[in-house]
């Protein structure tokens, strides 16, 4: 492990690719018919090694994925013990092929017990939360350096608080949605703080999703957009100042104020505009802490656009480096297919297409870009 090496990896989650998970409250609200059936996903649970030796040949030298809570603690306060030796497996797994392991504690998914008796409006959410963490770091804190507590908290809360669109499905006021939102500020600290006590040299931080905000010269526009990036890009960055060795930088999305969007669209109809990522990346020098980039891609089923948006958002993250930021990993969304939330199977993020009648793999041609970005930029030292 170096602090200093400069990481090209890629990204995963444990609903999206693991299979079999039945006791989260997604798969709750799958067996109720209000998200899309998951069921085995790509089954990377039972064959996280063959998709290791493929991320291996696209030529990374790190990955992301995260442990899923319900396997590890499937009752409150009862841990299994299996499954985090199956965890074990998985960092043993990528350390034997070169790929630096990141690891996220929780990436959207909660396991049923917790969101049933009331998720983190519980009033011992937060140490809950860290009872959790502070387990496995004690058991696996000494096979991974990099450790990420949660994923995008903001964009959970708004989707499944506020928006009510995932699971627990609840339109909460905005006082409500404040409250959870400093519930999840709170866990994340006292999480941090158990991890580190425990293993005081990894680095634990959190996978921050921030959006680029633009507007015209009206100024309420710029008021809108001020308002939006204070409160959605840097509000949490703040908060838990003193408790993060580093930011993980989530990125997909323009959003702007009375100015068009004359860029090409994704499947997901997001625009492409690597000088977005360049704004985002640049937004976050001020804080003087090391920025990974955990997840940064494109659904694109065609593979006809990820070639090109690799090398402009790659060259966006390039040059932001070279102004002055303290930028040391790229993780690109996704290796894999995966199930795509709310979307199903319909979105395609990865370097990898999946077959899902026959769970095959087939590496798309644009990973190849990304071999050739990796061998261009890879060994360069960060100066
Ligand atoms: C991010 C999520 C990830 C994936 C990508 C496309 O917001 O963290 O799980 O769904 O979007």
């Amino acid at each position: 492990m170096s602090d200093t090496k400069f990481f090209w990896g890629t990204s995963t989650a444990s609903y999206q690719v693991e299979g079999g998970i039945e006791n989260c409250d997604w798969a709750q609200a799958v067996q109720e018919g209000k998200e899309p059936v998951c069921g085995k996903t790509d089954d990377h649970y039972n064959r996280f090694e063959s998709d290791f030796d493929l991320a291996k040949r696209i030529g990374t030298n790190a990955h992301r994925f995260s442990i899923e809570w319900a396997r590890i603690e499937p009752e409150e306060g009862v841990f299994d013990e299996k499954e985090v030796e199956h965890y074990r497996q998985v960092i043993r797994a990528l350390k034997d092929r070169g790929l630096e392991p990141f690891v996220t504690l929780w990436h959207f998914t909660l396991p049923t017990w917790f969101a049933q008796s009331g998720g983190f409006l519980r009033k011992d959410s937060a140490e809950i939360f860290a009872r959790y963490c502070e387990y496995i770091v004690t058991q696996l804190g000494s096979e991974a350096h990099f450790w990420i507590t949660m994923n995008e908290p903001l964009v959970w809360l708004n989707n499944g608080h506020w928006k009510g669109e995932w699971p627990p499905f609840v339109r909460h006021s905005i006082l409500r949605t404040i409250r959870t939102l400093f519930a999840l500020v709170g866990a994340h600290r006292r999480a941090y703080r158990a991890m580190k006590k425990i293993a005081p040299t990894i680095s634990v931080g959190i996978a921050k999703h921030n959006i680029c905000f633009e507007s015209n010269n009206n100024p309420f526009n710029k008021l809108l957009s001020f308002c939006a990036k204070w409160g959605f890009n840097h509000f949490f960055l703040k908060k838990i100042k003193g408790n993060q060795d580093f930011i993980g930088l989530n990125h997909y999305i323009l959003k702007r104020f009375g100015l068009p969007s004359p860029f090409p669209k994704t499947d997901m109809g997001w625009d492409v505009y690597p000088k977005a990522f360049y704004k985002v990346l640049m937004e976050l020098k001020k804080y003087n802490l090391p920025v990974y980039v955990t997840e940064n891609g494109i659904a694109d089923s065609t593979d006809s656009q990820r070639a090109e948006y690799l090398k402009g958002y790659i060259g966006a993250l390039m040059r932001a480096k070279r102004d002055g930021l303290d930028v040391r990993g790229y993780f690109y969304w996704s290796l894999l297919d995966n199930y795509e939330w709310s979307f199903g199977f319909a979105r395609r993020f990865g370097l990898i297409a999946v077959n899902y009648e026959t769970l095959e793999r087939a590496i798309r041609p644009s990973a190849q870009t990304y071999t050739e970005i990796i061998n261009t930029h890879g060994e360069k030292p960060l100066s």
